[in-house]
């Protein structure tokens, strides 16, 4: 069975743990280095990863591209409207194709049952490069830059402001896995799936009130209140204007609390220009963590790990 990584569940938090340590490791053996030189060990040469995008993206394309190149592998990478996917091919019949071509496959997609479908009929790893239901990719990078700040995942508190979305998702199945807490504060009609938070065993909970969220939180998170794929719609932004994090918010959070978001963003939207631009904000570590994660993800999907 190909190690496949469609949640962060299928790694546990051991396989989490490990790919971390990794991750900060082969980050640090490169510092300084150029960002197309293949690491020293290139653990994956002769490796060929397939990358296909049925939404938009940068930091995900670019990241496991540059990912694979790191550990001396390759990548092939389409948007699946350019692909006989894209004109109706089924999922699992390119699952077959693509694993005869490539030792592993990255999907974006808008469903995260194609996803699921992906995997069952690809014989080759399977990795989630974002869903409608999930974003463990993101996650992963986030702990790493939590972790790479000096903080240790057990105990910490992390606020959620805004639209109870797919990254969401993924931040309360870390939780529930690293044995963290997250408080999101997500209005009414824009709140997580019930049942995560009740898998997460009194890890996750939601409020109404974004003070009550961050209040003594050692990290703050937001992300886009419209995700791709849906309506850009007036109601909803009128819904979540009070859950945008500004500089008054982020001064109830602990004083040495950080500010992630998984970009892109919209500032003036769910944060202000002060607060991700400003001396707390880790975004651009988080961004670049991407890379770093995935490689351990990878990784990891090899047996590596
Ligand atoms: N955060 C993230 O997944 O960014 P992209 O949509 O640019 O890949
Ligand atoms: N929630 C966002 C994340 C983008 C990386 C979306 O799905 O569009």
């Amino acid at each position: 069975m190909p190690r496949h990584f469609l949640s962060l569940s299928d790694a546990g938090p051991d396989g989490i743990a490990a790919m971390l340590a990794d991750a900060l490791d082969r980050k640090f053996a490169r510092q300084g280095w150029p960002k197309g030189r293949a690491d020293a060990d290139a653990p994956l040469a002769g490796h060929v990863l397939a990358c296909v995008f049925e939404k938009n993206s940068t930091r995900t394309r670019f990241s496991f591209d540059g990912a694979m190149r790191q550990l001396g592998g390759d990548v092939i990478i389409s948007d699946s409207s350019q692909m006989q996917l894209g004109r109706g091919e089924t999922v699992a019949d390119t699952a077959r194709i693509l694993s005869g071509y490539c030792d592993a496959i990255m999907l974006r997609t808008d469903d995260h049952a194609k996803l699921e479908e992906m995997a069952a009929y690809a014989s080759v790893p399977v990795i989630n490069g974002l869903t409608d239901a999930s974003h463990p990719c993101q996650i992963m990078a986030d702990l790493l830059t939590v972790v790479e700040a000096g903080k240790s995942l057990p105990g910490l508190k992390v606020a959620w402001l805004g639209d109870g979305n797919n990254v969401l998702a993924s931040l309360v199945e870390a939780a529930t896995l690293m044995h963290f807490d997250v408080v999101a504060a997500c209005p009414q009609g824009f709140q997580p799936d019930e049942e995560a938070i009740v898998r997460s065993s009194g890890r996750a909970r939601i409020v109404a009130s974004p003070r009550e969220a961050v209040e003594g939180a050692d990290i703050v998170v937001t992300d886009t209140w419209i995700s791709m794929g849906q309506a850009h719609a007036e109601t909803k932004l009128a819904a979540l204007a009070p859950y945008q994090v500004d500089a008054a918010l982020m001064a109830i959070a602990k004083p040495d609390a950080k500010f992630l978001h998984c970009l892109p963003a919209h500032r003036g939207e769910e944060v202000s220009a002060e607060v991700i631009d400003g001396p707390q904000s880790l975004i651009w570590a988080e961004a670049q963590n991407r890379l770093h994660a995935q490689k351990s993800v990878l990784r990891w999907c090899f047996g590596q790990i």
